[in-house]
């Protein structure tokens, strides 16, 4: 199974393909906001995606659209909740405004 990594807390999940990073952060218990509930309708779930880009699900429009009006916005960017893992192994930053403290 891919494994996810979720940058700075260190914490590495294994998951089934088809697995979205927001359901993999609850599942390593790292803490990643989700304030529209997973539905591509806010940007709290935003992540850097620092390896594995291409290991991801592609970019759907909607989703482009959203991650758009993220803050810090980067070519790595994606939406958590929309981002699936396929077969190959993923290493996301979650921005550090987002980090419960
Ligand atoms: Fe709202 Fe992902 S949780 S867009």
């Amino acid at each position: 199974m891919p494994r996810v990594t979720f940058v700075p807390d260190g914490k590495t999940v294994e998951v089934p393909a088809g697995t979205s990073i927001l359901d993999a952060a609850e599942a390593a218990d790292v803490d990643l906001p989700s304030n529209c509930g997973g539905v591509c309708a806010c940007t709290t779930c935003h992540v850097w995606v620092e390896e594995g880009l291409d290991s991801l699900s592609e970019l759907e429009d909607r989703e482009d659209d959203k991650l758009n009006e993220a803050a810090g916005l980067a070519p790595t960017s994606r939406l958590g909740c929309q981002a699936c893992v396929s077969t190959g192994d993923v290493v996301v930053r979650i921005p550090h405004n987002r980090i419960a403290s």
